[in-house]
């Protein structure tokens, strides 16, 4: 039997009679000779067909069209003028799946490539995303495991809101009303930390997002913790820590795939090696004003402009803090010199991406909580199970949530968070 290898394998053997099998990528020939781009997981290579050797198939091989499923025997050597250094002399193949008149080609317009989105999965851009998408979440894994963290999971069908009514999924639960996709883990995780201390997870998260920007998808995949007996500070480091773990995994990893991007991998670097900048958001306003000439009112939540303009002014990502409380969710803790503003922090990812990283200390005094969920037009009596959480043993603490998407698409730098996962769900699109 023939034992197939890896294109990249297959390189780095270099020489000698190989077995690959994958999909056309590219294909151009002539008379004499035909030449395809092959494809799998791991590579491309270039591969040549010479009549003289195939006179008998030469139909066959001339009728070679892109997407098609083939398995090649033959010589592989370097060749400097290849697309990735090495070319494949055929001696034989078999096609195992015809494939003609790929829809892909030369119409790349947003649209048409979101409509065969299962198609362009396919594509090199794609492929390295994936691939970096895939390392960013076994990262993420790997950080809190060796943190000493417990992987915990909270249901999706839930009954309160945590992130504000505005953004819920309602969903039809056998005739009752009421039932709503999970925001953020968060509610629900809280109970937890009085079993397990140090918990997280990653999971789907839903916001009903009528925005049409380039950070919004209406399913995302959400990285949270939370952890007991920690102060604001320390769940702060846990989220630095976590940023500059995977950020360094994916320059380890991907150095030819963040290429195929055309990221510079330079501006990624000072996140790795420098502390990230901090600064409270009245600080915030004030750079704001001097620097950008931007001026916002104390009390008005920081606008997707707002915070571009302030991330191109540092190389890392910044965590502002101290938000007006009447901007943020209703459990943030107020700060003990100034109730006016909460321990909360958002992470903002450099080159104008934004928010990547949302947390908090939570509020620990019961009546405060309800007070300030009444203030939202929520019934308290319906959170009775999390207020629980507060009358017995309840410890400081508190916890964060990174959009993995979004984390992506600043790594990849990525012109809009959709391509960050395979099938991106917004207000417009639910297909395929
Ligand atoms: O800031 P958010 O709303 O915070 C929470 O959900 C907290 N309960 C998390 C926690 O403390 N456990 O959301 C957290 C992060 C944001 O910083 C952003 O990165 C991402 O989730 N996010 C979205 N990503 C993609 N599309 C959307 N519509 C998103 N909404 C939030
Ligand atoms: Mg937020």
């Amino acid at each position: 039997m023939t034992k197939y290898i890896s294109i990249q394998e297959a390189m780095d053997k270099g020489k000698g009679k190989v077995s690959v099998r994958g999909w056309i990528h590219r294909e151009r020939g002539s008379n004499k000779l035909k030449f395809i781009t092959l494809r799998d997981s791991s590579n491309v290579i270039q591969c040549v067909f010479e009549r003289v050797e195939f006179e008998k198939r030469w139909e066959e091989i001339d009728h070679l069209q892109v997407e098609t499923s083939i398995m090649i025997q033959g010589e592989i050597k370097e060749d400097k003028r290849a697309p990735t250094g090495y070319e494949i002399h055929v001696d034989d193949f078999e096609v195992v799946g015809k494939s003609e008149n790929y829809p892909i080609g030369k119409d790349l317009s947003v649209e048409f490539l979101a409509d065969n989105r299962h198609l362009w999965l396919r594509s090199r851009k794609m492929i390295a995303i994936l691939k970096i998408r895939s390392t960013v979440f076994a990262a993420i894994d790997e950080y809190f495991k060796g943190e000493g963290f417990y992987e915990y999971h909270s249901p999706i069908f839930q009954s309160v809101q945590c992130e504000g009514g505005s953004t819920l999924f309602q969903v039809p639960y056998f005739g009752k009303k009421g039932v709503f996709l999970g925001q953020t883990w968060q509610l629900y995780a809280e109970p937890a930390i009085f079993a397990l201390e140090k918990i997280y997870t990653i999971s789907p998260s839903f916001r009903a997002e009528k925005s049409k920007t380039s950070r919004h998808l209406t399913e995302y995949w959400h990285a949270e913790m939370e952890i007991a007996w920690a102060d604001f500070d320390e769940i702060i480091d846990y989220g630095e820590r976590l940023i500059k773990h995977v950020v360094k995994k994916v320059l380890e990893k991907h150095k030819e795939d963040l290429e195929i991007l055309g990221r510079d991998i330079e501006k990624l670097k000072p996140s790795i090696k420098k502390p990230f900048v901090r600064m409270t958001y009245t600080e915030a306003l004030k750079i704001l004003e001097k620097k950008c000439d931007m001026k916002v009112k104390w009390g008005k939540d920081l606008r997707t402009i707002e915070e571009e303009k302030l991330t191109l002014l540092y190389d890392v990502p910044i965590i502002v803090t101290h938000y007006p409380k009447k901007v943020k969710a209703f459990y943030m803790t107020e700060d003990p010199e100034n109730p006016d503003v909460v321990q909360g922090a958002d992470f903002l990812a450099p080159e104008g991406y934004g928010e990547i990283v949302g947390g908090s200390h939570r509020e620990h005094d019961l009546e405060k909580i309800k007070k300030r969920l009444i203030d939202d037009g929520e019934d308290p009596a319906e959170y009775e199970f999390y207020l629980d959480t507060r009358r017995y043993g309840s410890v400081p603490h508190g916890g964060f949530g990174m959009g993995v998407e979004r984390l992506i698409a600043w790594i990849c730098k990525l012109d809009t968070i959709k391509d960050a996962i395979p099938f991106p769900r917004t207000m417009e699109r639910y297909k395929p």
